[in-house]
């Protein structure tokens, strides 16, 4: 039985999010330098977008730079921010072909200015696209976003637009900059680190999890289908009990 035929076409995660980590560490493996790996993570990024539009998933978030990578050495940072200019330019025709539209979350304010531009110019030529969306998280980190959230209510709730008492998940939600994109309900982390490093905190509070050995650039459409054969196989229960769930 192929993996696809393992695949059950009527529970496909609406959005999947993946912290694509290990490009480092399979460059080293390959007698290359970091930056090899990034762009060799690339091609892992192009078949797991192909993989989710064979499928049907709706939303794709991609953890590509955190707000702690700042810190890595400017040589490694500049060249991740010339690869995302460059990959953009080589992919937008692609994902208009394909129906995918692109949209970003993190403090964009902060990227160099040609990163902006070329995501400003992205978007736009993607925006009326409607069979996948594509959410690069871009400087972005979790608890940056929570605290964002926070200070835009107390300006609302400082000018009386907003009462402390109408505060529910809902309409802290609709200050988060996930709030037109439901919660992951599978979250995939490559390289063998079981960790969250600040991604989606509010978002994932009942996301499942995949963890897997693969580097990043070595994570092909193979892996990406056992991630979801695995999300499949879990019984995802909310808080009940099995009984209640299976009715
Ligand atoms: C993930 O790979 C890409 C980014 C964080 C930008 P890493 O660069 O973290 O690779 P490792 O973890 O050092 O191997
Ligand atoms: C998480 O990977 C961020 C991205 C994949 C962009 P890191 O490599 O930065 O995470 P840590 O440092 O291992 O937690
Ligand atoms: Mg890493």
């Amino acid at each position: 039985m192929t993996l696809e035929a393992k695949i059950d076409k009527t529970n496909i995660p609406k959005h999947i999010a993946i912290i694509m980590d290990g490009n480092g560490r399979w460059a080293k493996q390959q007698g290359q330098d970091r930056l090899f790996g990034h762009s060799s993570g690339v091609e892992s990024v192009r078949s797991t977008i192909k993989a989710c539009r064979e499928l049907g998933v709706q939303f794709l978030t991609l953890y590509a730079f955190s707000t702690e990578n700042w810190n890595r050495p400017k040589e490694e940072v500049d060249g991740l921010m010339d690869l995302l200019v460059q990959s953009i330019a080589n992919e937008v025709d692609e994902l208009n072909e394909n129906g995918i539209r692109l949209i970003t979350i993190g403090d964009e304010s902060q990227l160099p200015n040609h990163c902006q531009e070329s995501l400003g110019w992205a978007r736009e030529k993607t925006k009326e696209n409607r069979e996948l969306t594509l959410v690069l998280a871009l400087n972005y980190s979790a608890r940056w976003e929570i605290i964002q959230a926070v200070k835009k209510i107390a300006i609302e709730i400082e000018a009386k637009n907003m009462s402390s008492e109408d505060m529910t998940e809902k309409t802290f939600e609709h200050f988060l900059s996930t709030h037109d994109i439901p919660d992951p309900e599978l979250l995939i982390r490559t390289s063998g680190e079981n960790r969250v490093s600040n991604f989606l905190l509010w978002q994932i509070a009942y996301t499942e999890f995949h963890f897997t050995e693969v580097y990043w650039p070595a994570f092909s459409k193979e892996h990406f289908l056992k991630a979801i054969i695995d999300y499949q196989t879990r019984e995802r229960r909310f808080g009940l009990v099995s009984e209640q769930i299976q009715g």
